[in-house]
């Protein structure tokens, strides 16, 4: 996908690493705060610490005004690591708005989009 991306989009600015060090990340790229991070990672599938660790990473770069957008399959929604990743988007942003569901989408999805990080991000245990 980078290759991809690198390829078709030239005017792109693409950095290839693990979401959970995203804020080092940007930092290397120069960027201290967005105001918007749009994610498709497959949040049900990561362990708790992980989802935790990268939501609070969202929660530092984001801008106050800023939003976090991320996506859920709807066949995913009943699993076990989909319901903990919804307690942890409630506990770490004051405000979670659920989008959809958009049918059109194979398998069919909703959207998170979620503002105003708490501070101290989401508990591990949450
Ligand atoms: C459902 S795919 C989405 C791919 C693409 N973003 C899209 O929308 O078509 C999930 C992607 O998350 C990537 N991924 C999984 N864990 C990751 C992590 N810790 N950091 C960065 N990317 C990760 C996988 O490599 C995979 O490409």
């Amino acid at each position: 996908m980078v290759a991809h991306l690198r390829r078709a989009k030239p005017w792109l600015e693409v950095v290839r690493g693990d979401a959970a060090e995203l804020c080092g990340l940007l930092e290397r790229a120069g960027v201290t705060r967005a105001d918007a991070v749009v994610s498709t990672l497959p949040w049900s599938l990561f362990p708790g610490a992980l989802q935790a660790r990268v939501l609070g990473q969202v929660g530092r770069v984001l801008t106050p005004a800023g939003a976090f957008t991320t996506v859920a399959y709807l066949t995913g929604l009943p699993l076990p690591g989909a319901r903990a990743f919804r307690r942890r988007l409630r506990a770490a942003f004051e405000e979670v708005l659920v989008t959809g569901p958009v049918w059109r989408n194979i398998p069919p999805g909703l959207a998170y989009v979620c503002r105003r990080p708490v501070a101290g991000g989401p508990l591990v245990s949450a």
